[in-house]
């Protein structure tokens, strides 16, 4: 352990340093005359707030790992549910283990009745991750065990139902706007199969989706499943932190989720590439941009100061799907984008480059979605990083409520007069 020798006016002290893969002191041992010395530091870009051994992430060097993992070989060789068990479990799993969980999280498939209900409540023009919140929410009451948090039996028994059930409400709220009929899971289905089945099917008897479509969607699942501190899985911590279940602390995440300088990228960018509607617009469109006339969406990140390793892994993606449902037109404006944005000093100073969300949506869109389900797409994924944060969260025993401090800027003890 390193040490940092820190002074304010006369008063000195020894802060120790964890030196791991970021260099982070203890301010809280440094002891003024009005408390321990705080930060300031407004979206937490400059504070650890856990301990964490599922993902990591170099973002100047634009590597991303799960559990060790590098993400292009989970990409390559792993399934969606592989992954999400090496996320939950730090291992990956083999044999017999292998198949009881895929068993188990197919066994959880189906929801209760009343969720459907909650779902057709909702108007028919409804955003989807509304529905998908207010399903997920809800289900703490169909499983009041899972409020019990200290027993790693219902833990684990309640991570499985929701990464379980979690496609088929997704799967429900898409067809609830078209205002078609639910479908059920298929047992002998895989999850990403099932799970396209469940959103597609019509009049065919049995629903196959081309094997290519279905590798293409299992690879952005992998993608999607974890980023570690990431807005919504800070959501998730800090309602898991008050002592919540899986399901009231998912919830938050989604709504976290929701937003459009998170998740909700991915749908922002498909309205950005339409509004911009032709590869001749698209210097005056950068042009704005530079003069504070709106974000290039799907550009720039938190920690990723090079290219997003995913959005690479994307655009390989990308060709596969099209190779089945034709080319998307609005590509050739995303990348004509890409090209001159990677060359503009604005963008490069900055060091702004794709993310994840750059091209998934130009993925979904050719897979026939519209773009109110391309956030539910990230959101059916993201639950294993979730569910995994959210076990490592209440499992941990540094952790305490999450409740940051704040420097009170307003008026101070005023006499209310009344009158
Ligand atoms: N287009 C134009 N300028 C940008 C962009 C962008 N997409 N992103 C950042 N900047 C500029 C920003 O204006 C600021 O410039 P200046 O220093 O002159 O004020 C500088 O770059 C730093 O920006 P910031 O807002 O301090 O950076 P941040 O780390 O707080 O924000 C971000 C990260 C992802 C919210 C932001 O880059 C953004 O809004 N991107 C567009 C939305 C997006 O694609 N979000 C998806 C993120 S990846 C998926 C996920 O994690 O959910």
């Amino acid at each position: 352990m390193t040490s940092l020798d820190a002074r304010l006016g006369d008063v000195s002290a020894e802060l120790p340093v964890t030196d791991g893969t970021i260099r982070a002191t203890e301010l809280k041992q440094f002891a003024t005359d009005r408390g321990p010395l705080m930060t300031y530091d407004p979206g937490f870009a400059n504070t650890a707030a856990c301990r964490s051994s599922i993902t990591f992430i170099d973002g100047d060097a634009g590597i991303l790992e799960y559990r060790g993992y590098p993400i292009e070989q989970l990409a390559k060789e792993s399934t969606f549910l592989e992954t999400a068990y090496l996320l939950l479990g730090g291992q990956v799993p083999v044999g017999d283990e292998l198949t009881a969980w895929v068993d188990d999280v197919n066994h959880h498939r189906l929801i209760h009745e009343n969720v459907k209900d909650i779902i057709k409540s909702f108007r028919y023009d409804a955003h989807p991750m509304s529905k998908l919140m207010a399903a997920v929410a809800s289900l703490m009451s169909f499983y009041p065990e899972s409020r019990d948090i200290s027993n790693a039996d219902i833990r684990f028994q309640n991570t499985v139902r929701l990464l379980a059930k979690m496609p088929t409400i997704a799967a429900y709220a898409y067809r609830h706007s078209l205002g078609r009929e639910y479908v059920q899971p298929v047992d002998d289905l895989g999850f990403v199969e099932n799970f396209l089945a469940m959103m597609f099917k019509q009049q065919q008897r049995q629903f196959a989706a081309d094997p290519r479509l279905v590798k293409a969607v299992e690879v952005l699942f992998i993608l999607h499943a974890d980023h570690e501190q990431n807005c919504s899985t800070t959501a998730v911590r800090t309602v898991a932190s008050a002592g919540n279940d899986p399901y009231t602390s998912i919830g938050a995440g989604i709504g976290a989720l929701f937003g459009p300088a998170h998740g909700g990228a991915n749908e922002a960018v498909l309205k950005m590439l339409r509004e911009i509607n032709s590869v001749d617009n698209v210097p005056e469109f950068i042009e704005g941009v530079k003069n504070g006339k709106g974000r290039l969406m799907g550009f720039g990140h938190r920690v990723y100061k090079n290219y997003d390793p995913r959005a690479r892994v994307i655009k390989a993606a990308a060709d596969d799907v099209f190779e089945v449902t034709g080319v998307n037109p609005l590509l050739r404006i995303a990348v004509e984008l890409e090209k001159i944005a990677l060359e503009d000093e604005y963008f490069i100073s900055r060091k702004l480059y794709p993310n994840v969300d750059f091209y998934s949506g130009l993925i979904y869109e050719a897979l026939g979605l519209p773009p109110e389900m391309f956030t539910v797409m990230f959101a059916v994924p993201r639950t294993a990083g979730w569910l995994a944060q959210w076990e490592e969260q209440v499992s941990d025993p540094d952790q305490r409520i999450i409740r940051p401090q704040q420097i009170y800027t307003g008026a101070r003890a005023l006499d209310y007069i009344v009158g």
